[in-house]
């Protein structure tokens, strides 16, 4: 993995998945979500999850967040087994889980809070990370008077008050427009490129996986097996016009192979009505 300008190496955060298999449902409903999933994530690394909808993303994602149990097989972090959720594992998911009650300050360091720090350190340390995150100005605004991307950016803020090793990242730009999204998508690298914490982040958007990882996973549909991981090695600080490089449409191609494997790849023929068939 090449590590990012100027960026301490991360040393906590590895994480190690083997022989995973996780069923859902009850009785006669049970079927297996995810299948036999082995995979190994170096601390500081940045992976994206893509996967068709359905195909176990968010389960295999709960079990690595400690709120599901595996049906067999083995997750560690940092070589102890996830036996639960725990701060030093944040999830951020489509859509905020912020208290509407409570303001913006006091959302981020709810955390710090629940650890039992006082409120000075706990406000500073809010403050310091609502300005990384560019909302100092909205500190005292409740989460419903803020526009979509911004309670995500909150959401961030509220989940490295923890100082996560990991951050688990189920789809978190999926509800947003496309210029937003792509905004929190640079926001998101920088913060990581100076913090370097764990970054698995589910998506089915391939630009979105090309843009972010060092290294793209890609799942079958249900059930969810590891069919091919990708090293995206594209330089690093990553600017918007990468996108429109020679080496960013070799793999988006190569992404779109194995997500659609029957077809050519030309781009859906429409029908009379505008629809694809
Ligand atoms: N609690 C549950 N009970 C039964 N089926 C579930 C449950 N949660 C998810 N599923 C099903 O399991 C499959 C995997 O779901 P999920 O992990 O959410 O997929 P993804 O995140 O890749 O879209 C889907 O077919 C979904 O409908
Ligand atoms: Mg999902």
């Amino acid at each position: 993995m090449r590590p990012a300008p100027h960026s301490p190496p991360a040393v906590a955060g590895r994480i190690d998945i083997r022989n995973l298999s996780i069923r859902l449902g009850q009785g006669r409903q049970a079927f297996e979500a995810v299948q036999n999933v082995s995979l190994g994530i170096e601390p500081g690394e940045f992976v994206c999850l893509l996967g068709p909808s359905g195909c176990g993303k968010s389960t295999l994602l709960g079990t690595l967040a400690g709120h599901l149990q595996p049906g067999s097989g083995d997750i560690r972090v940092d070589a102890l087994p996830v036996e639960g959720p725990h701060p030093e594992r944040g999830l951020v998911f489509q859509h905020h889980t912020l208290f509407p009650w409570l303001k913006v300050v006091d959302n981020v360091a709810f955390g710090m809070k629940m650890r039992g720090i006082g409120r000075q350190e706990r406000s500073r340390e809010a403050q310091r990370l609502l300005d990384r995150v560019g909302l100092s100005e909205f500190r005292h605004h409740y989460p419903s008077q803020l526009s979509g991307g911004m309670q995500q950016r909150v959401e961030i803020a509220r989940v490295l008050i923890n100082q996560p090793k990991v951050m688990l990242m189920d789809e978190p730009f999926g509800a947003l427009d496309a210029q937003t999204r792509m905004m929190m998508q640079q926001l998101l690298l920088d913060i990581w490129e100076s913090i370097r914490t764990t970054i698995v982040f589910i998506t089915h958007d391939i630009d979105e996986a090309l843009f972010l990882a060092d290294r793209i996973i890609v799942m079958s549909p249900r059930p969810g097996r590891i069919i091919e991981q990708i090293a995206v090695e594209f330089a690093r600080p990553r600017r918007a016009e990468l996108i429109t490089t020679d080496g960013f449409t070799r793999l988006k191609h190569r992404c779109l192979e194995l997500l659609h494997p029957k077809s050519n790849h030309p781009l859906p023929r429409l029908s009379p009505l505008g629809t694809v068939p």
